[in-house]
């Protein structure tokens, strides 16, 4: 079939017109991932049954992960159920790949991943991670000499470097601050407003900022963050959400961003190498695609965040997989999820502030934090402490060691126990 015929078939099949026989094959699917969490006994968790919970998923029984920060786990429902995509792709692959067989199903996990985020499905573009989209964003902007795009230090690499790369060629600058890391136990959000006040000049443009950073677990508060960005004039407002989709309920609208790009394979326990990217309707009309084939100009698509998407040969059976890690998640009532990990992080603070060899290096507040954070074992290299414990005792967890840092970062799931917290903090200081 010659491109413009597999236009037009995959146009009619958009249509409606042989949707529905087509459709129809992942019905079944649907269906067994349905049986599988019933047969799991997987219904509804809640915090009675968040122990228990660890064995749906293939973690290795002789690891203790305290790492989902890192790289989430997919449970094997989840995994099942890619798998079973992926079968069905391999029958025929050009029907999945290109015959449009897939793009209603595709269509459904955009509207999914769109009540998640709250906001609109044409907002929601599917990368393949949050770096991939702070790059989008980075080459798209109608940046110039004369603006600033500002961050602070504790702005990861993935929503970083991508400005520092184009703003020689474009002739803008980039404002990277040292945020006071050593003072984020004690800072309150009048604090945090304050520092990203002093920083915003008349030249910012773009304000970017982390929902929850990877390194000491700060939740910056976004909506007042964002309010204060536009009364200085402040025109694109860009939050690196890698740590908080799945982790805790977020509102994309209510937040009032204009990009927010997020890692499923983190906190979604989606499969890995599946991102989504927001952007609001006014960006989305002066970004530029960063790459170009046929599908920018197709009715329907033009105009919404499909057109940050590459439309080259990609594993759909993955973004279809996203609408069952969702679905799995969701099982989780919110509040439940949000009160267990409260839980387990009340455990470490107060074991981290009784205990004489460790330093909490995070918030002290559960509101301006979340499910990482960082404990100093003092007088203790913490990068030789991880390998040991790796090795020794297969505890994994991420070390940050720099000039301002040498943190044990813990980031617990649902399913980690105290016990697991208790015995990570008895061998890290004996
Ligand atoms: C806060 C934050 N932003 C961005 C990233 C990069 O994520 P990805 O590799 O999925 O692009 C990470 C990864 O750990 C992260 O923690």
């Amino acid at each position: 079939m010659i491109r413009s015929d597999r236009r037009s078939f995959v146009k009619s099949l958009a249509a409606g017109a042989a949707a529905a026989p087509v459709l129809s094959l992942l019905g079944p699917l649907r269906q067994a991932f349905a049986a599988d969490l019933e047969r799991a006994g997987l219904a509804t968790h809640t915090r009675g049954s968040f122990a228990q919970l660890r064995s749906a998923y293939m973690l290795d029984p002789k690891v203790t992960y305290l790492n989902h920060a890192s790289i989430g786990t997919i449970p094997t429902a989840v995994f099942d159920a890619r798998s079973r995509y992926q079968e069905l792709c391999e029958k025929n692959p050009w029907l999945y790949m290109w015959g449009g067989a897939w793009e209603g199903p595709r269509e459904e996990v955009r509207a999914k991943a769109a009540s998640l985020l709250h906001c609109k499905a044409s907002e929601v573009s599917f990368t393949h991670n949050t770096t991939e989209a702070f790059n989008v964003l980075a080459h798209g902007l109608p940046l110039g000499r004369g603006d600033e795009v500002v961050f602070s230090s504790l702005n990861h690499d993935g929503a970083s470097v991508c400005w520092s790369h184009m703003a020689p060629e474009r002739g803008f600058t980039v404002k990277r601050f040292q945020f006071p890391v050593s003072d984020v136990p004690q800072l309150t959000k009048a604090d945090i407003l304050n520092l990203y006040d002093e920083q915003i000049t008349s030249k910012t443009r773009v304000l970017v900022l982390p929902h929850i950073d990877n390194m000491v677990g700060l939740r910056h508060p976004v909506r007042e963050l964002t309010e204060l960005a536009r009364s200085k004039g402040v025109e694109f407002v860009a939050v690196d959400a890698a740590q908080t989709v799945g982790m805790m309920s977020v509102d994309v609208h209510g937040m009032g961003v204009d990009m927010f790009a997020a890692s499923p394979h983190k906190w979604l326990q989606a499969p890995k190498g599946l991102g989504l990217m927001y952007l609001s309707e006014s960006v989305r009309e002066r970004v530029h695609p960063m790459w170009v084939t046929w599908g920018q100009r197709r009715d329907g698509w033009r105009g919404t965040g499909r057109i940050y998407e590459d439309y080259g040969t990609r594993n759909l059976a993955e973004v279809l997989t996203l609408a069952d890690a969702i679905e799995f998640q969701s099982r989780t009532p919110p509040v439940e999820r949000e009160a267990r990990l409260r839980e387990l992080w009340e455990y470490t603070h107060r074991r981290a502030m009784e205990h004489p060899r460790t330093e909490w290096r995070s918030p002290h507040s559960w509101e301006l934090g979340g499910s990482l954070y960082a404990v100093e074992i003092r007088d203790k290299n913490i990068t030789e402490v991880s390998e040991w414990m790796f090795r020794e005792h297969g505890i994994v967890f991420r070390p940050f060691r720099s000039q301002e840092l040498n943190t044990a970062r813990i980031s617990p799931n649902v399913f980690n126990t105290e016990e697991e917290i208790e015995r990570f903090l008895r061998l890290a200081t004996g």
